[in-house]
């Protein structure tokens, strides 16, 4: 299958919400954030998928207002309730997306596709649902290059840390640098595949200093955005990985300065005292797209 996928759109900052808690539900519908991840996976009870399906459908069919990005989590390939999950996100037209967890094989994304390209046909689906996949095993990690390629429908690739500490046996506490590798391979499939990299939820409710440092250090990386877990995380996250004006007005500069080198024949230039060739304006302009994709949303 191609990889040339919809392009990716904002995702700085995704809330994820138990889609089981009404009340939850109803406060992130009224929130400014890139996108709400509702949950009918592991933040959802064995005994209440059906309900909490039942109260996502009810909330988004009601919604008025605002209309930022929907996704849902629904449950693992292979459970008891990922077919009538699917079928649920199919009927709902806000929905624009499903993340699939525990992804560990490209299988997994191709049965997803199949039975989204059937349900959507049957549901006269208007917009194909997009796919994102949530890694959180050794075999996702694995196998990541062969996932990220399994279907036109995937954005973005997601790093779960918490079933991924129990998947490689990581002790605790984890390490600042524990991340490291799994951290890399996962941008660079991303980057290579032309697909949005998202951080894993920082897993303690707080906003303060160490959240900060969690954040500041997956975007100095080069990832695109992360999940959050409170409401109280938004507006950190949305800040960290937004392009600063200073930074889109360098990345214009650098650009301005290449086209104007081009013009005369040359491909290496010098502004305010450094050399600028190919490689910084490659990335001005993910700085310029990263800003465009973040005017989209209206954010
Ligand atoms: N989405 C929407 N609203 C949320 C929220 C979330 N993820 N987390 C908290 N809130 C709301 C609460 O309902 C409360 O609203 P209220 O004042 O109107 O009652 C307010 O924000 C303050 O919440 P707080 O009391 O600080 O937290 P809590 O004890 O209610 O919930 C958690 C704490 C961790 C259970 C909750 O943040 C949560 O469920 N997070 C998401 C968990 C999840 O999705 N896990 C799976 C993916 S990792
Ligand atoms: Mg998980």
């Amino acid at each position: 299958m191609s990889t040339a996928g919809p392009s990716p759109s904002a995702q700085r900052c995704c809330l994820s919400v138990p889609a089981s808690d009404e009340r939850k539900v109803a406060k992130a519908l009224g929130l400014d954030v890139d996108e709400i991840v509702f949950d009918l996976e592991d933040g959802v009870a064995p005994g209440r998928k059906a309900e909490a399906r039942s109260i996502l459908v009810s909330a988004l069919s009601s919604q008025v207002g605002k209309t930022q990005p929907v996704a849902v989590r629904i449950n693992q390939t292979g459970t008891q309730w990922c077919l009538e999950d699917v079928l649920a996100c199919v009927a709902e037209p806000r929905i624009s997306s499903i993340v699939v967890p525990k992804v560990e094989s490209s299988s997994d994304v191709h049965f997803i596709d199949r039975l989204l390209d059937g349900a959507e046909a049957g549901a006269s689906r208007q917009k194909p649902l997009k796919v994102q996949v949530l890694i959180e095993s050794a075999q996702g990690l694995a196998n990541l290059r062969k996932i990220a390629k399994a279907s036109r429908r995937i954005t973005s690739l997601i790093l779960g840390y918490a079933d991924l500490a129990a998947s490689l046996g990581t002790r605790t506490p984890v390490q600042a640098n524990t991340w490291l590798p799994a951290q890399h391979k996962l941008l660079t499939i991303a980057r290579a595949t032309g697909l949005n990299a998202i951080d894993g939820p920082y897993l303690l409710v707080d906003s303060g200093p160490q959240f900060l440092a969690h954040l500041q250090h997956a975007a100095a990386l080069g990832f695109d955005g992360t999940w959050v877990i409170h409401p109280g995380q938004i507006s950190t996250a949305t800040t960290e990985y937004t392009p600063p004006p200073a930074e889109i007005a360098r990345a214009r500069r650098i650009l301005s300065a290449m086209n104007e080198g081009h013009s005369r024949g040359v491909g290496a230039v010098s502004l305010d005292g450094q050399m600028l060739d190919e490689a910084l304006a490659v990335s001005a302009r993910r700085v310029l797209a990263r800003s465009a994709a973040t005017t989209d949303v209206g954010l």
